[in-house]
């Protein structure tokens, strides 16, 4: 049965974990490190989420979570959701999603926004199922690396 949980201290499981699943969601991003990792952790502006199979058992999914405070209120995303290819189709995507909701709720978010490209279509299927509108507005990014 497959259970989510917030991380509460990075170690080398998660790093494998992370090293192994984030390939499935970018062939692009550097592998982070255990310090990497800590700071998201440790950091009160995120939340890092694992998805497992069984208690106990092997990390087969991520999600993570980024809170904070602007003038218009608290605020919060949702970033980097990851289930292993072996697990999909379980409402792992769900779990870890729906948990991030609630982190975001208790802590007193507004809302909570995320992206997904068009192409990711159970993504988008997922999280237009969990209640996530589209927003019409304009998404710019400016390279610094
Ligand atoms: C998106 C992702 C996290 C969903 O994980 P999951 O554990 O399979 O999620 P769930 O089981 O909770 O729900 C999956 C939904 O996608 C649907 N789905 C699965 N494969 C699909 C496909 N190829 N096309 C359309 N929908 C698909 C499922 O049917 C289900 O929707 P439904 O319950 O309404 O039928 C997972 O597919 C993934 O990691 N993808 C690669 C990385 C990625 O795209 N991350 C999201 C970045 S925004």
């Amino acid at each position: 049965m497959l259970c989510v949980s917030k991380v509460t201290e990075a170690d080398d499981e998660l790093v494998s974990a992370v090293v192994r699943l984030l390939p499935q969601l970018s062939t692009s991003a550097p592998a982070p490190s255990v310090a990497d990792l800590q700071e998201i952790v440790g950091s009160p502006a995120t939340v890092f989420f694992v998805l497992r199979d069984g208690e106990g058992g092997p990390i087969v999914g991520t999600l993570t979570l980024a809170i904070f405070r602007i003038p218009t209120g608290v605020r919060a995303w949702i970033e980097d959701v990851i289930v292993d290819e072996a697990v999909r189709g379980q409402g792992g995507g769900e779990m870890l999603t729906r948990a991030a909701l609630d982190a975001a709720k208790q802590a007193g978010a507004r809302t909570v926004e995320l992206t997904s490209r068009p192409s990711r279509q159970a993504a988008n299927r997922l999280y237009q199922r969990l209640g996530f509108v589209t927003r019409q507005t304009n998404l710019y990014r400016y390279d610094l690396i």
